[in-house]
Protein backbone atom coordinates (compact mmCIF):
# COMPACT_ATOMS: atom_id res chain seq x y z
CA UNK A 1 0.00 0.00 0.00
CA UNK A 2 1.16 3.28 -0.69
CA UNK A 3 2.02 6.06 1.55
CA UNK A 4 0.32 9.40 0.41
CA UNK A 5 0.36 12.93 1.32
CA UNK A 6 -1.53 15.73 -0.28
CA UNK A 7 0.87 18.39 -0.41
CA UNK A 8 -1.48 21.86 -0.96
CA UNK A 9 -0.15 24.48 -3.16
CA UNK A 10 1.68 27.76 -1.32
CA UNK A 11 2.51 30.76 -2.97
CA UNK A 12 5.83 31.99 -2.74
CA UNK A 13 5.81 35.49 -1.17
CA UNK A 14 7.02 38.60 -3.85
CA UNK A 15 7.98 40.86 -0.81
CA UNK A 16 6.69 44.64 -0.32
CA UNK A 17 3.07 42.50 1.43
CA UNK A 18 3.99 42.61 5.22
CA UNK A 19 1.39 42.25 7.18
CA UNK A 20 0.35 44.70 10.06
CA UNK A 21 1.22 42.96 13.67
CA UNK A 22 -2.39 44.15 14.99
CA UNK A 23 -4.14 42.19 12.39
CA UNK A 24 -4.86 38.04 12.80
CA UNK A 25 -2.62 35.79 11.71
CA UNK A 26 -4.21 34.24 8.54
CA UNK A 27 -4.54 30.19 9.15
CA UNK A 28 -2.35 28.75 6.12
CA UNK A 29 -3.81 25.19 7.57
CA UNK A 30 -5.41 23.42 5.74
CA UNK A 31 -7.51 20.69 6.88
CA UNK A 32 -8.05 16.85 6.71
CA UNK A 33 -11.02 17.28 4.66
CA UNK A 34 -9.89 20.06 2.22
CA UNK A 35 -6.86 17.82 1.84
CA UNK A 36 -8.87 15.27 0.31
CA UNK A 37 -10.67 17.32 -1.48
CA UNK A 38 -7.64 18.50 -3.59
CA UNK A 39 -6.25 14.81 -3.37
CA UNK A 40 -9.59 13.53 -5.28
CA UNK A 41 -9.57 16.65 -7.45
CA UNK A 42 -6.13 15.70 -8.83
CA UNK A 43 -6.40 12.75 -9.05
CA UNK A 44 -9.57 12.27 -10.98
CA UNK A 45 -7.88 14.38 -13.80
CA UNK A 46 -5.39 12.37 -14.12
CA UNK A 47 -7.25 9.21 -14.20
CA UNK A 48 -9.96 10.64 -16.21
CA UNK A 49 -7.28 11.95 -18.92
CA UNK A 50 -5.42 8.86 -18.94
CA UNK A 51 -6.20 6.36 -21.63
CA UNK A 52 -6.62 3.42 -19.68
CA UNK A 53 -9.40 5.45 -18.64
CA UNK A 54 -11.24 4.97 -22.37
CA UNK A 55 -10.43 1.56 -22.20
CA UNK A 56 -12.71 1.44 -18.90
CA UNK A 57 -15.42 3.06 -20.52
CA UNK A 58 -15.82 0.74 -23.43
CA UNK A 59 -15.47 -2.05 -20.91
CA UNK A 60 -18.48 -0.75 -19.57
CA UNK A 61 -20.42 -0.13 -21.66
CA UNK A 62 -19.76 -3.52 -23.42
CA UNK A 63 -20.38 -5.34 -20.17
CA UNK A 64 -23.75 -3.00 -19.55
CA UNK A 65 -25.10 -3.89 -22.63
CA UNK A 66 -25.04 -7.81 -22.31
CA UNK A 67 -28.10 -9.47 -22.42
CA UNK A 68 -27.07 -11.33 -19.04
CA UNK A 69 -26.61 -8.51 -17.01
CA UNK A 70 -28.22 -7.60 -14.09
CA UNK A 71 -28.90 -4.13 -14.06
CA UNK A 72 -28.29 -2.97 -10.29
CA UNK A 73 -29.89 -0.72 -8.46
CA UNK A 74 -27.29 -0.26 -5.34
CA UNK A 75 -23.64 -0.26 -4.99
CA UNK A 76 -21.64 -1.45 -1.78
CA UNK A 77 -17.92 -0.52 -1.72
CA UNK A 78 -15.23 -2.76 0.25
CA UNK A 79 -12.00 -2.59 1.20
CA UNK A 80 -10.99 0.70 -0.61
CA UNK A 81 -8.57 1.41 2.78
CA UNK A 82 -8.32 5.07 4.39
CA UNK A 83 -8.55 7.91 1.95
CA UNK A 84 -6.28 9.61 4.46
CA UNK A 85 -3.85 7.74 4.11
CA UNK A 86 -3.63 5.42 0.76
CA UNK A 87 -3.51 6.58 -2.57
CA UNK A 88 -5.21 3.46 -3.92
CA UNK A 89 -8.34 4.01 -1.77
CA UNK A 90 -8.55 7.77 -3.41
CA UNK A 91 -8.43 6.38 -6.86
CA UNK A 92 -10.48 3.89 -6.35
CA UNK A 93 -13.23 6.19 -5.22
CA UNK A 94 -12.36 8.11 -8.56
CA UNK A 95 -13.79 5.03 -10.02
CA UNK A 96 -16.75 4.56 -7.96
CA UNK A 97 -18.12 7.81 -8.88
CA UNK A 98 -17.86 6.74 -12.83
CA UNK A 99 -19.94 3.70 -11.69
CA UNK A 100 -22.24 5.97 -9.87
CA UNK A 101 -22.85 8.14 -12.79
CA UNK A 102 -22.66 5.30 -15.52
CA UNK A 103 -25.25 3.08 -13.90
CA UNK A 104 -27.22 6.25 -12.76
CA UNK A 105 -27.33 4.95 -9.28
CA UNK A 106 -28.59 7.57 -6.12
CA UNK A 107 -26.19 8.41 -4.16
CA UNK A 108 -28.13 7.24 -0.54
CA UNK A 109 -28.05 3.65 -2.21
CA UNK A 110 -23.93 3.82 -2.35
CA UNK A 111 -23.03 2.30 1.03
CA UNK A 112 -19.00 2.08 1.97
CA UNK A 113 -17.15 -0.30 4.56
CA UNK A 114 -13.54 -0.37 5.24
CA UNK A 115 -12.58 -1.25 9.15
CA UNK A 116 -9.42 0.87 8.38
CA UNK A 117 -11.39 4.09 7.73
CA UNK A 118 -10.93 7.06 10.20
CA UNK A 119 -14.15 9.56 11.43
CA UNK A 120 -12.39 11.98 8.35
CA UNK A 121 -12.77 9.49 5.58
CA UNK A 122 -16.30 9.01 6.74
CA UNK A 123 -17.06 12.01 6.97
CA UNK A 124 -15.14 12.90 3.41
CA UNK A 125 -17.41 10.14 1.78
CA UNK A 126 -20.93 11.28 3.60
CA UNK A 127 -20.36 14.66 2.03
CA UNK A 128 -21.29 13.38 -1.68
CA UNK A 129 -24.72 11.54 0.08
CA UNK A 130 -22.89 8.62 0.36
CA UNK A 131 -23.67 5.97 3.04
CA UNK A 132 -20.97 4.61 5.68
CA UNK A 133 -22.29 1.70 6.94
CA UNK A 134 -21.09 1.60 10.94
CA UNK A 135 -22.64 -2.11 10.91
CA UNK A 136 -20.53 -4.63 8.56
CA UNK A 137 -22.61 -7.30 9.84
CA UNK A 138 -25.78 -5.88 8.26
CA UNK A 139 -23.92 -4.83 4.98
CA UNK A 140 -25.51 -7.93 2.69
CA UNK A 141 -29.38 -8.45 4.67
CA UNK A 142 -32.02 -7.08 3.44
CA UNK A 143 -30.64 -6.91 0.11
CA UNK A 144 -33.73 -7.29 -2.53
CA UNK A 145 -32.19 -5.81 -5.42
CA UNK A 146 -29.84 -6.41 -7.47
CA UNK A 147 -26.42 -5.32 -6.47
CA UNK A 148 -22.78 -3.77 -7.83
CA UNK A 149 -19.88 -5.03 -5.55
CA UNK A 150 -16.97 -2.63 -6.08
CA UNK A 151 -14.19 -4.63 -3.67
CA UNK A 152 -10.94 -3.70 -5.38
CA UNK A 153 -7.46 -5.64 -4.06
CA UNK A 154 -9.36 -7.46 -0.97
CA UNK A 155 -8.43 -10.68 0.63
CA UNK A 156 -9.59 -14.21 -0.75
CA UNK A 157 -11.03 -14.16 2.63
CA UNK A 158 -13.19 -11.18 2.18
CA UNK A 159 -14.46 -12.59 -1.56
CA UNK A 160 -15.13 -16.07 0.39
CA UNK A 161 -17.40 -14.46 3.36
CA UNK A 162 -18.97 -11.89 0.76
CA UNK A 163 -19.81 -14.58 -1.57
CA UNK A 164 -21.75 -16.69 1.17
CA UNK A 165 -24.04 -13.91 1.77
CA UNK A 166 -25.48 -14.58 -1.44
CA UNK A 167 -24.86 -18.18 -1.93
CA UNK A 168 -28.29 -19.55 -2.76
CA UNK A 169 -29.89 -19.67 -6.45
CA UNK A 170 -32.06 -17.04 -5.88
CA UNK A 171 -29.07 -14.43 -4.71
CA UNK A 172 -26.41 -14.77 -6.78
CA UNK A 173 -27.40 -13.92 -9.99
CA UNK A 174 -28.64 -10.85 -8.46
CA UNK A 175 -25.09 -9.32 -7.80
CA UNK A 176 -21.98 -8.83 -9.95
CA UNK A 177 -18.85 -8.12 -8.97
CA UNK A 178 -16.25 -6.00 -9.89
CA UNK A 179 -12.71 -6.60 -8.00
CA UNK A 180 -9.66 -8.72 -8.51
CA UNK A 181 -9.78 -11.33 -11.26
CA UNK A 182 -10.65 -14.35 -8.73
CA UNK A 183 -8.99 -17.09 -11.16
CA UNK A 184 -5.43 -15.32 -10.42
CA UNK A 185 -6.17 -15.11 -6.58
CA UNK A 186 -7.57 -18.41 -6.37
CA UNK A 187 -4.17 -19.98 -7.62
CA UNK A 188 -2.50 -17.48 -5.35
CA UNK A 189 -4.63 -17.30 -2.52
CA UNK A 190 -4.86 -20.63 -1.14
CA UNK A 191 -7.95 -22.36 0.67
CA UNK A 192 -7.63 -22.84 4.41
CA UNK A 193 -10.32 -24.31 4.26
CA UNK A 194 -11.82 -27.28 2.52
CA UNK A 195 -14.31 -25.69 0.23
CA UNK A 196 -13.91 -22.56 -1.44
CA UNK A 197 -16.73 -20.47 -2.81
CA UNK A 198 -14.47 -18.67 -4.97
CA UNK A 199 -13.41 -21.57 -6.88
CA UNK A 200 -17.28 -22.79 -7.37
CA UNK A 201 -18.29 -19.26 -8.36
CA UNK A 202 -15.39 -19.37 -10.96
CA UNK A 203 -16.59 -22.18 -12.55
CA UNK A 204 -19.85 -20.59 -13.66
CA UNK A 205 -19.20 -16.75 -13.96
CA UNK A 206 -19.11 -14.52 -16.75
CA UNK A 207 -15.48 -12.61 -16.54
CA UNK A 208 -14.50 -9.24 -18.45
CA UNK A 209 -11.19 -7.80 -17.41
CA UNK A 210 -10.81 -3.82 -17.03
CA UNK A 211 -8.11 -3.01 -19.39
CA UNK A 212 -4.04 -3.08 -18.01
CA UNK A 213 -3.40 -0.06 -16.02
CA UNK A 214 -0.25 2.08 -17.41
CA UNK A 215 2.59 2.07 -14.34
CA UNK A 216 1.36 4.59 -12.81
CA UNK A 217 -2.43 3.67 -11.92
CA UNK A 218 -0.97 -0.09 -11.67
CA UNK A 219 -1.26 -0.14 -7.53
CA UNK A 220 -4.89 1.12 -7.68
CA UNK A 221 -6.55 -1.04 -10.75
CA UNK A 222 -4.22 -4.18 -11.47
CA UNK A 223 -6.14 -7.31 -11.90
CA UNK A 224 -9.86 -5.58 -11.81
CA UNK A 225 -12.47 -7.55 -13.26
CA UNK A 226 -16.35 -8.28 -13.76
CA UNK A 227 -17.52 -11.42 -12.94
CA UNK A 228 -21.32 -12.64 -11.95
CA UNK A 229 -23.07 -15.64 -12.56
CA UNK A 230 -25.93 -15.25 -14.97
CA UNK A 231 -29.86 -16.01 -13.60
CA UNK A 232 -30.43 -18.50 -16.27
CA UNK A 233 -27.19 -20.20 -14.82
CA UNK A 234 -27.71 -20.40 -11.52
CA UNK A 235 -31.02 -21.70 -11.88
CA UNK A 236 -30.01 -24.88 -13.02
CA UNK A 237 -27.29 -25.03 -10.34
CA UNK A 238 -28.05 -28.44 -8.69
CA UNK A 239 -28.19 -29.16 -4.58
CA UNK A 240 -24.11 -30.11 -4.37
CA UNK A 241 -23.31 -26.12 -5.90
CA UNK A 242 -25.34 -24.48 -3.01
CA UNK A 243 -24.01 -26.10 -0.42
CA UNK A 244 -20.96 -24.27 1.19
CA UNK A 245 -19.45 -27.42 3.07
C1 LIG B 1 -5.26 -5.34 0.54
S1 LIG B 1 -6.14 -3.99 1.22
C2 LIG B 1 -6.68 -3.12 -0.22
C3 LIG B 1 -6.86 -1.65 0.03
C4 LIG B 1 -7.12 -0.85 -1.27
N1 LIG B 1 -8.32 -1.27 -1.92
C5 LIG B 1 -5.93 -0.95 -2.19
O1 LIG B 1 -6.10 -1.36 -3.35
O2 LIG B 1 -4.83 -0.58 -1.78
C6 LIG B 1 -7.64 -4.80 1.77
C7 LIG B 1 -8.60 -3.87 2.50
O3 LIG B 1 -9.74 -4.63 2.94
C8 LIG B 1 -10.15 -4.08 4.17
N2 LIG B 1 -11.02 -5.01 4.88
C9 LIG B 1 -10.68 -6.05 5.68
N3 LIG B 1 -11.78 -6.64 6.18
C10 LIG B 1 -12.85 -5.96 5.68
C11 LIG B 1 -14.26 -6.11 5.81
N4 LIG B 1 -14.81 -7.06 6.57
N5 LIG B 1 -15.06 -5.25 5.14
C12 LIG B 1 -14.52 -4.28 4.36
N6 LIG B 1 -13.19 -4.09 4.19
C13 LIG B 1 -12.37 -4.94 4.84
C14 LIG B 1 -8.84 -3.80 4.87
O4 LIG B 1 -9.00 -2.91 5.96
C15 LIG B 1 -8.02 -3.22 3.74
O5 LIG B 1 -8.15 -1.81 3.66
Amino acid sequence: MDGFKYKAYKPKSKGGNRRNKNQLPINLEVNSNDKLTGALYHRRNVIKQSDWFKGVQHTFDSVISSDNWPTPAKIIALGLGSFEDNRNAVDQLVLLEYIIEKLQIAPNNVSLYDPVCTETDKDFVKQFGYDYIQDSDSIHTNNNCNTFLYMPHCDKVLYEATLSSYWSADKLSTVVLLGNDLSLYSNRQKDKGNVSLVSKFLTFSESNNLPNPPDDLINSFNELCFQYVPSLRARWLNEEYWNKQ
